[in-house]
């Protein structure tokens, strides 16, 4: 489709420097912002600071902010003129720890362009989630400034560098920020596409409840000859009590977790599954033989609609190489809840402990971490908004912009509803198989490119909305 007189040569720009656009990025993903490890904050504010003297270099406002945690960035750009309509964008430059180490083909932090599929790729811890991400929209402020000098909306840009490690700065600093952050509309881009070829915005995100719970049994750790039989062992009790979580078919067995879970329209169903073949997508980009989950749901009802529980660490007995004829002391379990809209966090929380504490084998006692807890976020699909970014990015990718939802968690995304009273449009260019948050995670260039322009498109479209 042709694009307008204004539109073209932002576009052509962005080809014509897409080179220079990949470099930046490299630069970026160098810098190791590993928000969760206290050794990196140094690294963290260091990456900050890349980005913040980017933007102003782009003539953007910028400010570090610093919290109690990891820094703030917000930057603006009014030269669209006071009655523009004002467009919040989000992101986060921090990224999830690397390891394990040995299993990368390249150092995560080296950021190697190499040869893949979908041509070439750039392969780096935090490439696809979300620094290569988030310069989707700052490469597409620039190649606007660069061409028409203003930009057709006024601008405000939010980055985090906590997002991987909960956030713990995030509400206190947007209602410290409220009136600077006022929009109205916003960016996420921190999601993923249908496939390589196929857009996506993302209206449904699921929730999160994640403790961590640590069974004790002896005083220390014991000899399994001298003491098995004879007292109870942590580990065996703890993964009892874990394998009681599920029955066979897959159905959560904590009392009224699915009180609250509401049924999806046969409708909604249905677009999901006009979508394509989601095993397929699944099966590739996981690499697991076969698709598994709560009996009686297809696998897209089951990723974006229902929720789940899910160990995701367990540490018990002897973890080092070769064999240790003992019985630990304790058995830690850190288990996560995918939640779905109107599940309530803090209760299902107080749920699954009550499950553990009423399984407390004779002997033993409990004790338990909490790691936070979000709600699902359901984002209206009847906003101009988000109308208007699904024309743009269908104008820009060879198939149109579908939409779709994620089993992933974004807990921004409530805040600035209840915090900034706005909608965000969750535009984001990753793929299922991107490997975010495990080893060889990468970014194709191919979304690189494309999100770029298709931030530029969204950027004109929007001009010429009005609230
Ligand atoms: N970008 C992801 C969320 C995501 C994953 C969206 C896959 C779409 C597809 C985000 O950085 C993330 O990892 N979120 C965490 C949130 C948690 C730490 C509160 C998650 O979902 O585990
Ligand atoms: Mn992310
Ligand atoms: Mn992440």
């Amino acid at each position: 489709m042709a694009h307008s007189e204004k539109l073209t040569p932002v576009l052509e720009k962005i080809d014509a420097n897409l080179n220079i656009a990949i470099e930046r990025l490299q630069e970026l993903l160098k810098i190791p912002s590993v928000s969760t490890d206290p050794q990196y904050s140094s690294e963290v504010r260091r990456c900050a600071e890349f980005i913040v003297d980017d933007l102003k270099s782009i003539g953007l406002q910028a400010t570090l902010h610093d919290t109690i945690g990891h820094p703030m960035i917000v930057a603006t750009d009014d030269s669209a003129g006071p009655n523009a309509p004002r467009v919040l964008y989000y992101g986060h430059y921090d990224v999830q720890p690397p390891e394990p180490l040995e299993e990368w083909n390249s150092p995560p932090f080296d950021a190697a362009v190499i040869e893949g599929e979908n041509g070439k790729r750039i392969v780096a811890r935090g490439a696809a989630d979300d620094k290569g991400q988030l310069m989707t929209f700052i490469e597409a402020i620039r190649a606007w400034k660069e061409t028409h000098e203003s930009l057709p909306v006024r601008v405000v840009i939010l980055l985090e560098g906590e997002e991987e490690s909960g956030s713990k700065s995030l509400v206190p600093f947007l209602n410290e920020h409220k009136k600077e952050l006022q929009a109205d509309t916003c960016i996420v881009c921190d999601t993923s596409m249908w496939d390589v070829n196929t857009p996506a915005i993302t209206s449904r995100l699921r929730g999160l409840v994640y403790i961590e719970a640590t069974l004790h049994g002896p005083s220390h750790d014991l000899h399994s000859g001298g003491y098995g039989g004879a007292v109870v062992n942590p580990a065996n009790a703890l993964t009892k009590i874990l394998g009681q979580l599920h029955d066979d078919l897959g159905v959560i067995q904590v009392p009224g977790f699915y009180n609250d879970v509401e049924s999806v329209s046969a409708e909604q169903i249905e677009q999901w599954n006009s979508l394509g073949d989601a095993d397929v997508l699944i099966l590739e980009s996981s690499g697991a033989k076969a698709t598994f989950g709560e009996n009686g749901y297809g696998t897209l009802e089951r990723l974006w609609s229902r929720p789940t529980c899910d160990i995701n660490g367990l540490k018990a007995g002897y973890l080092g190489e070769g064999a240790k004829t003992v019985i630990g002391a304790t058995a830690t379990a850190k288990i996560s809840c995918r939640l779905v809209a109107n599940q309530k966090p803090k209760e299902i929380e107080k749920s699954l402990l009550a499950f553990l504490e009423e399984r407390t084998p004779i002997g033993c006692n409990w004790t338990f971490k909490s790691h936070g807890t979000s709600p699902a976020i359901t984002v209206p699909t009847e906003s101009k908004w988000l109308s208007a970014a699904s024309d743009a990015l269908t104008n820009i990718f060879p198939n149109p912009a579908v939409l779709i939802g994620t089993g992933g968690s974004i807990p921004v995304v409530g805040e600035f509803q209840h915090i900034l009273g706005v909608d965000a449009v969750m535009v984001g260019f990753s793929l299922d198989d991107d490997l975010i948050h495990a080893p060889n995670e990468k970014f194709e260039v191919s979304c690189f490119h494309r999100g770029i322009k298709s931030q530029a498109a969204i950027l004109e479209a929007y001009a010429s909305i009005n609230d």
